[in-house]
């Protein structure tokens, strides 16, 4: 296992202010529901939601779309839902990782039926690859490389979650 350095503790936190700040103008007056992804965007939620100034609220959901390997499963389980109805709020859905675009396209697709007054998606990585799912995302922290990252909430086999930074994770070369 070899753990490379891809994005500082220091950038992560300044493009998560700049975000901070784009959402509190879009969104000013409208009182926003802020939604994570558990368990992967629990960090950049926290911190997220710290960087958004105009008065919002805070939900969760919890998901399942990889079974503790590195590939995806190709089902997405929805293991906690929210705990309010979303009918007529401005739901604003935090990830940690746009990969296949499997599990954003899915819960778009779910929670649109759920009436909001407008739905968009803030993603903090979205990986460089051809074959994902065409999902309109609003707001995209960091372009990455096609790799398997860990850290800031992201895990491999539930592991490096607490890592500060964004960090590739290389399995194979001891
Ligand atoms: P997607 O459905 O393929 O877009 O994958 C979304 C989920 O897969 C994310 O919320 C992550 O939990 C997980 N995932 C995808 N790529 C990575 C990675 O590079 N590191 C850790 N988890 C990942
Ligand atoms: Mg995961």
């Amino acid at each position: 296992m070899k753990l490379t350095t891809l994005i500082s503790a220091e950038e992560l936190a300044r493009r998560v202010a700049e975000l901070g700040t784009e959402i509190s103008a879009k969104f000013e007056g409208k009182r926003p529901l802020l939604v994570s992804i558990l368990k992967g965007g629990f960090i950049f939620h926290a911190d997220l939601t710290r960087a958004v100034t105009i008065p919002h609220e805070v939900d969760f959901m919890g998901v399942s779309s990889y079974m503790g390997g590195t590939e995806s499963s190709g089902t997405v389980r929805i293991l906690n839902d929210l705990s309010q109805s979303i009918k007529g709020r401005h739901v604003i859905l935090i990830e940690d990782i746009f990969d296949t675009g499997l599990t954003l396209g899915y819960l778009r697709n779910h929670l649109l039926l759920r009436s909001p007054a407008s739905f968009s998606i803030c993603t903090l990585l979205r990986k460089d690859r051809t074959d994902a799912a065409d999902v309109p995302l609003e707001y995209v922290g960091f372009d990455i490389p096609d790799e398997f990252v860990v850290g800031y909430g992201l895990d491999y086999d539930e592991l490096y979650r607490n890592l500060p930074e964004i960090a590739v994770l290389e399995l194979s070369g001891d």
